[in-house]
């Protein structure tokens, strides 16, 4: 049994969108356990914040504005992550946008915008990443956050953000895949609704119902709550860690149940 369930001791982590959210619950946890960390975002002042944190915490960090979209933002991060820690343990890849149209009105501009950070994004990420593994050859761990929305359909006007999450889940298969040999595993976490920045402002809108929308979203959820952020980083500890070191290609879902009931299966009876 290893004695120290999750120890990050001497390990270095790249978090991208570790600006808010998961992913920052995320930086945040792998720090607490000892890792040290390159929080990247493309929010600034987010970003600042979590360095605070984490400095609090003892641990080294480093911030880098990167747009994990472009590739000479995550070239540029990827060379600050050589000169300022010299190897990489573990990669989360985090971010995501959305764009709420119905199908027949998307535009291609639109559908590209939200492919290139959900799933290209987290491509050159993970590229960059897993070549200075191999290259080291001490294997190394990716997590991909993708979304319950990867194995079943949300609509309204989800369409290219659940198609890109789908990618994700299947981009996290091949990837463990080719990259087993080199002892990365890959893994990756499909969450329920989270409550984090974005979906509370989703729930702010003066447009949202939230007297009718909550209890469906909750209908769907088992548990009968919405995730919390550390949820959804806990999960990410453990398969970044040593203890799941014989875990590669899974999609494990934080979801309170919602991919295991069926839309017609009934809670009480
Ligand atoms: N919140 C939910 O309900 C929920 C549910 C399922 C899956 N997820 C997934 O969890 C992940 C994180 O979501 P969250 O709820 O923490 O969101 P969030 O908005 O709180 O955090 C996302 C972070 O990503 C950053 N970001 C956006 N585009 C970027 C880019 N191009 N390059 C670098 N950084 C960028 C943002 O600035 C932000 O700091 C996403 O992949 C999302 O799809 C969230």
């Amino acid at each position: 049994m290893t004695s120290n369930f999750i120890d990050f001791n001497g390990r270095v982590a790249v978090v991208t969108g570790a600006a808010s959210g998961i992913g920052k619950a995320t930086a945040l946890g792998l720090a607490t356990h000892g890792a040290d960390i390159l929080a990247a975002d493309i929010n600034e002042e987010g970003l600042q914040d979590t360095v605070n944190s984490i400095q609090a915490l003892g641990r080294k960090v480093v911030a880098v504005r990167c747009d994990i979209s472009v590739p000479d933002d995550v070239t540029a991060m990827f060379e600050a992550l050589d000169r300022e820690f010299g190897h990489l343990d573990i990669l989360i890849n985090d971010p995501a946008i959305g764009a709420r149209f119905k199908p027949e009105d998307l535009t291609l501009e639109d559908w590209h915008r939200v492919l290139n950070v959900c799933i290209t994004g987290y491509f050159l990420c993970a590229q960059a990443g897993g070549r200075r593994m191999i290259k080291r050859g001490q294997g190394g761990a990716i997590v991909n956050i993708s979304s319950i929305a990867g194995s079943s359909a949300l609509g309204r006007g989800n369409f290219p953000y659940s198609t890109a999450k789908g990618a994700v889940n299947q981009f996290t298969r091949e990837l463990a895949i080719e990259w087993a040999c080199h002892k990365i595993r890959v893994n990756g976490i499909q969450p329920c609704q989270v409550l984090t920045p974005i979906v509370q402002r989703w729930f702010d809108d003066p447009k949202t119902d939230i007297n009718s929308l909550l209890p469906r979203l909750l209908s769907g959820i088992p548990l009968n709550r919405l995730a919390v952020a550390d949820d959804i980083a806990n999960a990410a500890l453990f398969l970044a860690s040593d203890a799941a070191s014989m875990i590669t290609g899974v999609l494990l879902p934080v979801d309170g149940g919602n991919l295991a009931f069926n839309a017609g299966g009934t809670l009480v009876w």
